[in-house]
C-alpha cells in the first residue's frame, strides 16, 4: 500500500512540475473565478487527452454517488471496481477529509494515468453550518449576506474534502405548489440574477485553486422552476418571450460570474428535455453565453430520456453527448453504451474527447494535478467546520432572512419579563429548521425556538409550553415524510386534548407565540402540496387560542408561501422565518424580543388562495384589466377571491416606520447615452434604528411586445438610525430598459417609461420619462 501511495505522490508531483513550471515563465491569464493559465491549461489537459484511451475519457464523464453509512463512506464493490478502472471522474455524496482521500487514493494509486476524482456534493445553503433556506436568503435582499454565506459554505466544504458544490439553484418559480421553490430565489429574474452571482462569488472567490474555494454549479438548466401545475418533474412548457425575458437571466447572471458547471434540468425546454437539448446546451449555453465550462446531467436524467419518449437507452446515450450533456450523474448510460456508439460511428471518438476536456480542465482549474489531496486535510476540517465565527453569521444571516408580514398592537416586540404561551408543533423542533437540502448539517445542532427564547431572553420569562397540534395528521405523509429524513414525532392524544391544554397555557400567559407551518420534507424535492395552507389541525388550534383574546404571535416556518387568509386576518402578528438553520431560534428570538429590528422582504408573492397561482407582480396588463368594481364582469378577475395577493412581491415590515418623500428625477428625457437619476429621500420616522430594502420599477409602457406592469430594477437595503433621512440614488441607463423582442435581440425601444420607487411592488410612487431614439 505505501509503496502505491509513494509512487502516487511522485507522479502527481510531476504533474504539478508540468504546471507550476510554466506557470513560472508567464503570468497566469486571471480568467474570472480562477487563476490559470489558459494557455497552460490547454496544452497540459492536450496532453493528458493524448495518452488517453476512448474508454478512459468515457471514464471521466462518468459521476457516482458514494453514500455514507454510521461507520463511514460506504464504497460498494461496484464503485470501488469501477474508480481503480478509471471509469469514474467524479464522486459526489461523499466529505470528510478522511473519506475523500480514501475514494480519491483509489483513483491515483490504482490508474494508470492518475487522474484525480472531483467531489461534489449538495452544498445548498451551507455545508455544516446551516443557513437560512435559500428563498429565506433571498429575502434579506442584502447581497453581502448572501455572498458570506456561500463563502462559509465553501471554507466548510473544502474543508471536508468537496471541491464542487450542486448550488446556486436558481431556478425562478411563481409557483408556491412546487415544493422546490424553497431552492431559490423566489419569482423575480432581477433580483434572482443578483443572488445568483452573489453566490458564485461567494463559492470560488476568484482563485479556485486555493484549498478554500469550491466550483459552483448552475442549476437545473433550464425553466425547472415551472412545471404545470406546480407538480415536480412535470412538463414545462413557455414562449421563447417568457423564457428570455423572465426566467434565464439568473443562469446566465451565474455564468457571467464564472461558474465553472451547469446542471441540467429534468424537465423539457421547447418539447427537447433539456437534458438531450442541443440549442439549450450548446447554441445558447456555449455559443450564445460563452460558457466554457462542463454541463453535468441530473440525477439519472439521461437514463429518463427513454421514458420522455426520445429512444433507448443507447440512443439517448447519444443525443445528450450531441447536446452537450459531458457528465452522467448516477445513470452510467455513458459508461455503458458510449464506446459502442463511437465503433458503431453513431459517435465520435471526438465527441467524446470534447466532454471528457472540459471536466479535466475543472480539475485543472481546482488545481487538482497539483495535489489531489488539497481538500483533505483534517486539521483544517477541525479549526474550520462550525467555528465561533461561523455561528455568529448563521445567527445574523438568519434574522436578516425573516419577514415581518403582521404587526398589531404593538403585539412585536416581546418584553422580556412576559409570560409566554408557547404553542405549536415547531416550538420545540430542532430537525425542521434547518430545512431540506441541508445535507451536512447537524440538526442536533440547530436550537430550537423554545431554547433561542431562554437564550436572548433569559430568566425574566416565563415560558408556558404546549404542542397543541401535529404538524400533519395523515398517518401516510408521516410516514413520507419519515421515510426521507424527517424526524416526525406524533403526538397519540386526540387533537381535541392537544387544542384544551394549549387553551390552557394561553389562559395563563400574557402572550401566545405559536410556531406553525410545515415540516422541512414538504417543501424541497419531490415536495409538491396542492394545498398550500397550514396542515394538520394547525389552523383550528389557532382559532381557538384567537378565542381566548389574548395577544396572537405567529411565528411560522415553511419553505414556500402559504395561503394564510384567516391567519392574517386574526393574528396579531406574523413573523415569517422559513427553516433558518443552525442557529434559527436564536435568531428568531433576537428578532421576538426586538434585540434585531427585522428588515426581510419577500422575494415571491403569497396569494390569499392556491386557485390565484400563479400569481406575481411583474405580470402582463390584459386588454381588460380589472379595476374592482365588483359587478364589471368582463374583465379578467375572479367571481371569489380579488385579484390581490396576500402578500405582494418586496413586502415586509420593521419595528420603526420609513418615509418617502417625493421622489426626483435628474431629468424627464435621456438619450440612450445618457444616465437618468431616481432620487428619493427615506427617513426613519418610528422609534427605532432599522433598515429598508428600497425598492425601484420600471413599466415600458409601449413595446413592440407586451410589457410587464412594472419590473425590479433597483434596490438598495440602507441602516438608518432613529429619525435619520438618507437619499437613495438610482442610476437609469438604457441598458436597464433592454428586452428580448420577439427576433430574440436584446434591445431597448424609445418611448415613454414608468419609474415606480417604494419599500415593496405595491406601495410605489411613479414619475415618468421618455427615452428618446437618440
Ligand atoms: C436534484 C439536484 C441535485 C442532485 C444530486 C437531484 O435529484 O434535482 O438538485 O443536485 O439530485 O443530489
Amino acid at each position: 500500500m505505501k509503496q502505491i501511495i509513494r509512487t502516487a505522490l511522485i507522479i502527481s508531483i510531476g504533474l504539478m512540475g508540468t504546471q507550476c513550471s510554466t506557470a513560472q515563465q508567464t503570468k497566469p491569464a486571471q480568467t474570472q473565478g480562477t487563476a490559470v493559465n489558459e494557455q497552460q491549461m490547454k496544452q497540459f489537459v492536450d496532453d493528458l487527452l493524448s495518452k488517453m484511451t476512448l474508454e478512459e475519457k468515457i471514464g471521466q464523464l462518468n459521476l457516482v454517488a458514494v453514500g455514507f453509512d454510521v461507520t463511514g463512506p460506504v464504497v460498494s464493490e461496484n464503485v470501488d471496481e469501477n474508480i481503480r478502472n478509471g471509469n469514474v471522474g467524479g464522486v459526489f455524496n461523499t466529505f470528510t477529509p478522511v473519506a475523500a482521500r480514501k475514494l480519491q487514493e483509489l483513483a491515483i494509486n490504482n490508474t494508470r494515468l492518475k487522474i484525480p476524482l472531483l467531489f461534489g456534493y449538495d452544498v445548498i445553503h451551507g455545508h455544516r453550518t446551516i443557513f437560512p433556506m435559500p428563498l429565506g436568503l433571498a429575502a434579506s435582499w442584502d447581497m453581502e449576506a448572501v455572498e458570506r454565506s456561500a463563502r462559509i459554505a465553501a471554507d466548510e466544504a473544502s474543508a471536508d474534502g468537496l471541491n464542487w458544490v450542486f448550488s446556486p439553484m436558481v431556478d425562478i418559480s411563481r409557483d408556491p405548489r412546487w415544493g422546490r421553490i424553497a431552492e431559490g430565489a423566489g419569482e423575480d429574474p432581477y433580483l434572482g440574477s443578483k443572488i445568483a452571482a452573489a453566490m458564485v462569488r461567494g463559492y470560488q472567490g476568484n482563485d479556485l485553486t486555493k484549498n478554500n474555494t469550491v466550483m459552483a454549479t448552475v442549476k437545473h438548466f433550464a425553466l425547472y422552476g415551472a412545471p404545470e401545475a406546480g407538480r415536480d418533474y412535470h412538463t414545462v412548457d413557455m414562449s421563447m418571450n417568457r423564457m428570455f425575458n423572465e426566467y434565464l437571466a439568473p443562469y446566465k447572471a451565474a455564468i457571467d460570474a464564472g461558474a465553472g458547471s451547469v446542471m441540467t434540468a429534468f424537465n423539457e425546454v421547447n418539447g427537447v428535455p433539456a437534458t438531450a437539448n442541443r440549442w439549450l446546451l450548446t447554441e445558447l449555453l456555449r455559443d450564445q453565453w460563452g460558457f466554457d465550462g462542463f454541463v453535468v446531467t441530473d440525477y439519472t436524467a439521461i437514463n429518463e430520456l427513454v421514458p420522455h419518449g426520445l429512444g433507448t437507452e443507447a440512443e439517448v446515450g447519444a443525443l445528450a453527448l450531441k447536446a452537450g450533456a459531458d457528465m452522467d450523474m448516477v445513470g452510467e448510460v455513458y459508461l455503458k453504451n458510449v464506446a459502442q456508439l463511437v465503433r458503431e460511428g453513431k459517435l465520435t471518438e471526438e465527441d467524446v474527447t470534447k466532454s471528457a476536456r472540459r471536466i479535466l480542465e475543472a480539475k485543472y482549474k481546482l488545481g487538482l494535478f497539483q495535489d489531489p489531496y488539497r481538500y483533505t486535510d483534517e486539521a483544517r476540517a477541525k479549526a474550520t467546520i462550525m467555528k465561533p465565527e461561523y455561528i455568529t453569521a448563521a445567527r445574523e444571516i438568519a434574522r436578516e432572512s425573516m419577514v415581518l408580514l403582521k404587526n398589531e398592537n404593538n403585539a412585536l416586540p416581546l418584553n422580556k419579563t412576559a409570560s409566554i404561551a408557547l404553542v405549536g408543533p415547531l416550538a420545540r423542533n430542532q430537525r425542521d429548521m434547518i430545512g431540506n437540502w441541508s445535507g451536512a448539517g447537524d440538526w442536533k445542532q440547530a436550537v430550537s425556538v423554545e431554547q433561542g427564547i431562554r437564550n436572548v431572553a433569559g430568566s425574566g420569562v416565563k415560558i408556558n409550553y404546549a404542542k397543541g397540534a401535529n404538524i400533519a395528521d395523515d398517518p401516510q405523509m408521516i410516514q413520507r415524510l419519515n421515510a426521507h429524513g424527517g424526524e416526525l414525532e406524533i403526538d397519540t392524544r386526540s387533537s381535541e386534548e392537544m387544542i384544551a391544554e394549549a387553551v390552557k397555557v394561553a389562559q395563563a400567559s400574557d402572550v401566545v407565540v405559536a410556531v406553525v407551518g410545515e415540516s422541512q420534507g414538504m417543501s424541497g424535492e419531490a415536495a409538491s402540496r396542492a394545498d398550500i395552507s397550514l396542515p394538520g389541525r394547525q389552523q383550528e388550534l389557532l382559532r381557538a387560542l384567537k378565542a381566548t383574546g389574548k395577544p396572537l404571535v405567529l411565528v411560522l416556518m415553511n419553505g414556500r408561501p402559504l395561503a394564510l387568509q384567516w391567519e392574517a386576518e386574526n393574528a396579531d402578528a406574523i413573523l415569517e422565518t422559513w427553516f433558518a438553520g443552525t442557529q434559527a431560534g436564536n435568531a428568531i428570538a433576537d428578532v421576538l424580543f426586538g434585540d434585531y429590528n427585522p428588515s426581510g422582504k419577500l422575494p415571491v408573492t403569497f396569494p390569499q388562495v392556491v386557485g390565484q397561482v400563479p400569481i406575481y407582480y411583474a405580470q402582463k396588463n390584459t386588454g381588460r384589466p380589472y379595476g374592482g368594481e365588483m359587478l364589471d364582469k368582463y374583465k379578467s378577475r375572479y367571481m371569489d377571491v380579488s385579484n390581490e395577493p396576500l402578500y405582494p412581491f418586496g413586502y415586509g415590515l420593521s419595528y420603526t416606520t420609513f418615509n418617502y418623500a417625493a421622489p426626483q428625477l435628474s431629468q424627464t428625457s435621456i438619450t440612450p447615452q445618457q444616465e437618468l437619476e431616481v432620487r428619493v429621500d427615506v427617513t426613519n420616522t418610528g422609534q427605532r434604528d432599522g433598515e429598508e430594502v428600497v425598492q425601484l420599477y420600471i413599466q415600458d409602457l409601449v413595446g413592440s411586445i407586451t410589457r410587464p406592469v412594472r419590473e425590479l430594477k433597483g434596490f438598495q437595503k440602507i441602516a438608518l438610525k432613529k429619525g435619520e433621512t438618507k437619499t437613495v440614488t438610482f442610476r437609469i441607463t438604457a441598458d436597464d430598459l433592454k428586452f428580448y423582442n420577439n427576433d430574440l435581440e436584446y434591445v431597448y425601444e424609445p418611448g415613454e417609461f414608468k419609474v415606480y420607487v417604494g419599500p415593496n411592488s405595491r406601495d410605489v410612487q411613479e414619475l415618468t420619462f421618455t427615452l428618446s431614439g437618440q
